[in-house]
């Protein structure tokens, strides 16, 4: 059996995010349970529920550990079950989180090459100390088991795929529009499985493509990008200038959008997840969450758990 634990829903920013003062921000400010608040995109996974790996690190990482009894430490005075992270891409709101980790408790930390390089670029990371937190890269297509630090079996392997996307925010200046979505290692989805169970997290992605359904088919369990429901609801929103596509995000709506694209591929459960504070789809009285329901597809809360 694997449990996963939802530890954050919302892309980067969280929901409500700081600076935001839409009518969805205010409402989850206000505690509205219809405007559930959420923080930044991470699960933790676990084949044994005592060692834990979590999907990316994010800026609440902190927050979301204790906000899980199952992430907390429980023998001695310094430990915790968290065996280890797996960074999906070098965004802000996968990585930031590595820098709450920095207190001496032993870890893996398994990446892209890609990313491991902007990690070892930036002497930020180096608080987070290598001799304690070995970095692992992540090669795609290959079955990889993800081990304790104390060299017991997890129970857990992880296949990195690679998935249409961007180079991370801080990076596009280095890159022209174009070479900017060609970003070999820089968003990846993953397979992970243990005790006879498997599922998909594919949080960040640009497009369904045929590979990307493919891969997705008959799954039973898909997490899904969620960030935006229509490709343009940042800019009629009047909140921004990008379009989910310039940001590397397929949208929920439309004809190549994740709901019509995922709909006929007999995924068990399909579950959006890094959804922004734009996407009406966080309302549970929208008619845009009314509508994702009806389809079969359901919306990721912080403290969702999910076994399988
Ligand atoms: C994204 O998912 O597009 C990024 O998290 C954006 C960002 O880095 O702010
Ligand atoms: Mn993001």
């Amino acid at each position: 059996m694997i449990c996963v634990r939802v530890l954050g829903a919302a892309a980067g920013g969280g929901f409500p995010q700081w600076n935001a003062n839409s009518e969805a921000c205010r409402r989850a400010r206000a505690g509205d349970p219809a405007a559930r608040a959420a923080t930044q995109a991470s699960i933790a996974v676990s084949a044994d529920e005592r060692h834990w790996f979590i999907v990316n690190a994010s800026p609440d990482l902190r927050q979301q550990i204790e906000a899980n009894r199952s992430l907390q430490p429980t023998n001695g005075l310094r430990s915790s079950p968290i065996s280890g992270i797996v960074l999906t891409n070098g965004d802000v709101d996968a990585i930031a989180g590595l820098l709450h980790l920095r207190e001496g408790t032993q870890l893996q930390l398994y990446a892209h090459p890609a990313v491991l390089k902007v990690l070892d670029e930036n002497p930020v990371f180096d608080v987070v100390d290598r001799a304690i937190v070995p970095r692992r890269p992540l090669e795609l297509e290959v079955w990889q088991p993800l081990c304790p630090a104390s060299g017991e079996k997890s129970g857990l392997e992880v296949k990195a795929f690679a998935l249409p996307g961007k180079v991370p925010l801080y990076r596009e200046g280095e890159t022209g529009e174009d070479a900017m979505f060609d970003a070999d290692g820089f968003t990846l989805g993953l397979e992970i499985r243990g005790g006879g169970a498997r599922f998909a997290y594919v949080a960040n992605c640009g497009a369904i493509t045929d590979a990307v359904a493919a891969r997705l088919a008959g799954m039973p369990l898909a997490f899904i990008d969620g960030t935006l429901f229509t490709d343009d609801e940042m800019i009629l929103q009047g909140v921004g200038r990008k379009t989910g596509r310039r940001m590397g995000h397929v949208s929920i709506s439309g004809a190549d959008g994740s709901l019509e694209r995922l709909k006929p591929l007999g995924i068990g459960r399909k579950i959006f997840i890094h959804i922004n504070n734009t996407n009406p789809i966080l309302l549970a009285d929208s008619p845009e969450r009314r509508q994702v329901e009806a389809e079969g597809f359901e919306v990721a809360h912080d403290g969702m758990e999910v076994r399988l």
